[in-house]
C-alpha cells in the first residue's frame, strides 16, 4: 500500500508544480524548446501516474471495473419495477379521491387489519376525510380499549373514542410473527412512503400474485410475487373479486379493492397532501404577484436613472 501512495504523492507533487513552471515560462525569459518538451513530458508522466494510481486504488477497493463480475443475484432480486398508475392524487393540482379513501378504509378494516396494524391513524383522522363524526364515533365504539388505572388501581375496558388510535391485530411482534409463519406484517401507516415505488408498488404487489415461473422454487409457507424483492413473500394473495361489499355499489373487483386500499394508505401516509398542494398554489399565486409588483417597482424607480442623458457643456471659450 505505502509504495502505491508514495507513487501517488510523487505524481501529485509533479502535477502541482507544473503550472508554476508554466506560469514562469510565460512571464519570464523564454525557455528553450528542449526544456519545454521535457516539461510537457514530465506533466504527461505525472498525470499518467496519477490516473494509474487511482485506477489501482479503485481496483483494490472495489475490483477491476473493466472486467465484468459474476454476481449471485439477478434482476428479480430487486423486484419487478411497478408500472406508473394514474392515481387521482398524482398531479400537482390533484387532490385525493375521497370516495376511494372511504372504500379503501373498508378494505383495510375487513381484510388487512386482521394482520397489519395502522398505528399512526386515529379514529378522529377519518372525520371529514372519509367518514362523518357520527360514523367515526360509532366505529370507534365497536372496539374495546383498555384504560385505567381506576381508583382501585386496576385496568378496565371501555368502548373506543375518537381520540383512540386504530387497534392492533397482535399484542406484540412475537405474536404477529407466530401468527404468520415467522414473517412480520409491517405497520401500514407509512407504507406508501416506506417502499421504493410507493403507491404503485403496493398496488402492483397486491395484484401481482402469479404462479412461479418454471425453475423457481418457493419454500413452503411463502408465495411467489415478482414485485416483492426476492420474489418470495410471506403474505399470500389476499384480494379476490367480490371479497367486500361496498356500500356505494362499486363492483369490488381485485383491482378496484387494491386501488382503493392503496388510495387509503396513501392518505394515511400523507394526510396533509390536499392542504399542502392548496398552500403551494396560494404561495405561488401570492409570490408571483409580489414578484411582478417588485419588477414593476424596480422599473418605475430606475426609469429616470436609466433614461437620463448626461450632457457636458464645455464653458464657452473666452477670447
Ligand atoms: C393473513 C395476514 C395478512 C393479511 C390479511 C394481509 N397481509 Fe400484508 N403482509 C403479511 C405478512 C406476513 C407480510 C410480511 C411479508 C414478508 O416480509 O415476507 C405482509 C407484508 C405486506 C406489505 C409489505 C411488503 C414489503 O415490501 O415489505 C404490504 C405493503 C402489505 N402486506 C399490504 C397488505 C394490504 C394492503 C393488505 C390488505 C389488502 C394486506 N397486506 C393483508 C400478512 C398479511
Amino acid at each position: 500500500m505505502s509504495g502505491r501512495f508514495q507513487f501517488l504523492r510523487q505524481g501529485l507533487r509533479a502535477a502541482q508544480q507544473t503550472p508554476a513552471f508554466a506560469r514562469n515560462a510565460s512571464t519570464s525569459a523564454p525557455q528553450s524548446a528542449a526544456a519545454r518538451v521535457a516539461l510537457s513530458n514530465r506533466t504527461a508522466v505525472a498525470l499518467s501516474l496519477v490516473s494509474a494510481g487511482t485506477f489501482a486504488w479503485y481496483s483494490a477497493l472495489y475490483g477491476n471495473p473493466l472486467v465484468p463480475e459474476a454476481k449471485a443475484e439477478g434482476a428479480a432480486d430487486h423486484g419487478l419495477h411497478p408500472a406508473a398508475y394514474p392515481w387521482a392524487h398524482k398531479g400537482p393540482f390533484e387532490t385525493f379521491d375521497h370516495a376511494s379513501i372511504r372504500r379503501g378504509y373498508q378494505v383495510y378494516r375487513e381484510v388487512c387489519s386482521t394482520c397489519h396494524s395502522l398505528d399512526r391513524v386515529a379514529w378522529r383522522n377519518l372525520v371529514g376525510v372519509s367518514h362523518t363524526v357520527d360514523e367515526a364515533k360509532a366505529m370507534a365504539e365497536e372496539i374495546e380499549y383498555e384504560d385505567g388505572p381506576d381508583s382501585e388501581g386496576s385496568m378496565f375496558q371501555r368502548p373506543g373514542k375518537l381520540a383512540d388510535y386504530m387497534p392492533r391485530p397482535y399484542a406484540n411482534e412475537e405474536a404477529a410473527r407466530a401468527g404468520n409463519a415467522g414473517a412480520l406484517p409491517p405497520d401500514l401507516s407509512l407504507m406508501t412512503k416506506a417502499r421504493h415505488g410507493g403507491a404503485d408498488y403496493v398496488y402492483a404487489l397486491l395484484t401481482g400474485y402469479v404462479d412461479p415461473p418454471a425453475g423457481v422454487e418457493i419454500r413452503e409457507g411463502l408465495n411467489y410475487n415478482p414485485y416483492f424483492p426476492g420474489g418470495a413473500i410471506g403474505m399470500a394473495r389476499v384480494l379476490y373479486d367480490g371479497l367486500v361489499e361496498y356500500d356505494d355499489g362499486t363492483p369490488a373487483t381485485t383491482s378496484q379493492m387494491a386501488k382503493d386500499v392503496v388510495s387509503f394508505l396513501a392518505w394515511a401516509a400523507e394526510p396533509e397532501l390536499d392542504q399542502r398542494k392548496k398552500m403551494g398554489m396560494q404561495a405561488t399565486i401570492i409570490l408571483s404577484g409580489l414578484l411582478a409588483l417588485s419588477i414593476w417597482t424596480k422599473k418605475f424607480k430606475w426609469a429616470p436613472i436609466k433614461s437620463r442623458k448626461i450632457v457636458y457643456n464645455p464653458p464657452a471659450a473666452k477670447h
